[in-house]
């Protein structure tokens, strides 16, 4: 879309939006792709079962509003109760629901320089007031500086674009120190080897815990996403639903949501897998002469010593390989490099090689 098709029928807030631009989803040739995250690994053999099994004939029936089975999957999972659940159509829709429920203050939200550039969006549609807060000089967190006043601070954990964790206890310490207002840890990235926040959940009243199935379940196609929290912050998030959209998570979403839940030993070996390749990932670039922050992600973030990174990424696309380049203010000498199949990052680590040399 360009500026030519603007149109005077737009509702005054379209023109000043400034959407998010996904990564690359290219359809005319066949690339590594290595630039959004997605996992390299089919969905759990469960899911294909349910796809085979499928009851055409349910489709004339809306699904269930309140997604009961895949919420009780979830809660069970996770050691929650039903009503301290929310799912929704991808986490990108809970997040933009959780912002819409609780970020609309007074005092700005609060969030990292440097992190999911989706926040802002959400901000700009939902007009909330937000201060980014600058990572320190090593791309980490510096928890005092959240310590002031605020709407809601959202930390995305692991960081993206970084892979950089905090610690349980640093989250627990800013939830305590910031009762007033809402905390969100984004968890898209967590199974690749962070602590998660659920178990503070029965402590904080005001933690809201968000998660995708686009990463470690291996289900990005299928747009899935949930939220926990105690009672009072998911009833606000179905108060925001129910004013959207009743049905947002479909029956077949559903059914293939709770397979992929249900197979823990395949999750568990596809997430070993990924952290496996990516410490190999890791240290091979490093040899070629990256540095690399330690990632607790499906994904590196790392920059050359003397390459550029633009040419980098340019070259790795010549070679039919996308990753992620960001041209943005301290981040444009880094790429971000999802972690592939075994096979993929070996073709990755020698291309990078030939380039380089
Ligand atoms: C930090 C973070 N949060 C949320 C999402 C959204 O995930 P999805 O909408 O696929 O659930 C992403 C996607 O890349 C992400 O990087």
């Amino acid at each position: 879309m360009t500026n030519g098709n603007r149109s005077p029928y737009w509702s005054d807030i379209v023109s000043r939006l400034d959407p998010y631009v996904p990564g690359e989803q290219p359809r005319d040739q066949q690339y590594i792709k290595l630039n959004t995250n997605e996992s390299p690994y089919p969905p759990a053999p469960g899911v294909a079962q349910v796809l085979a099994g499928f009851d055409c004939d349910a489709l004339r029936r809306y699904p269930d509003p309140e997604s009961r089975a895949l919420v009780d999957t979830l809660a069970t999972v996770h050691g929650l109760e039903r009503d301290e659940v929310f799912v929704g159509n991808g986490s990108d829709e809970v997040l933009a629901h959780a912002f819409h429920a609780f970020f609309q203050q007074p005092d700005p939200l609060l969030f990292p320089d440097i992190s999911y550039s989706f926040y802002p969006v959400y901000c700009g549609l939902y007009r909330i007031d937000h201060e980014t807060v600058p990572l320190d000089e090593r791309f980490e967190i510096d928890f005092s500086d959240y310590r002031r006043a605020n709407g809601g601070i959202i930390l995305p954990n692991p960081n993206a674009p970084t892979g950089i964790a905090v610690e349980r206890a640093s989250i627990r310490e800013l939830l305590a120190d910031t009762p007033e207002s809402v905390v969100i840890i984004d968890e898209a990235y967590v199974d690749f080897g962070a602590e998660s926040a659920v178990p503070l959940i029965e402590e904080f009243a005001n933690l809201l815990v968000v998660q995708t199935f686009s990463k470690a379940r291996n289900l990005a196609g299928l747009r899935l996403g949930c939220a926990f929290g105690q009672a009072p912050l998911i009833e606000g998030l179905n108060r925001i639903k129910n004013s959207f959209n009743s049905y947002p998570v479909n029956q077949l979403s559903s059914a293939i949501g709770i397979a992929a839940l249900e197979d823990d030993a395949y999750f568990r070996d596809c997430c070993k897998r990924i952290i496996a390749s990516r410490e190999r990932v890791g240290e091979a670039l490093v040899e070629l002469g990256f540095e690399v922050l330690p990632s607790s992600a499906n994904f590196v973030f790392a920059r050359h010593h003397a390459r550029d990174a633009g040419e980098i990424y340019r070259s790795l696309r010549d070679n039919g390989i996308l990753v992620r380049y960001f041209d943005k203010p301290r981040i444009n000498g880094f790429l971000r490099i999802s972690i592939g199949s075994e096979d993929e990052c070996d073709t990755l680590l020698a291309t990078m090689e030939r380039i380089l040399g």
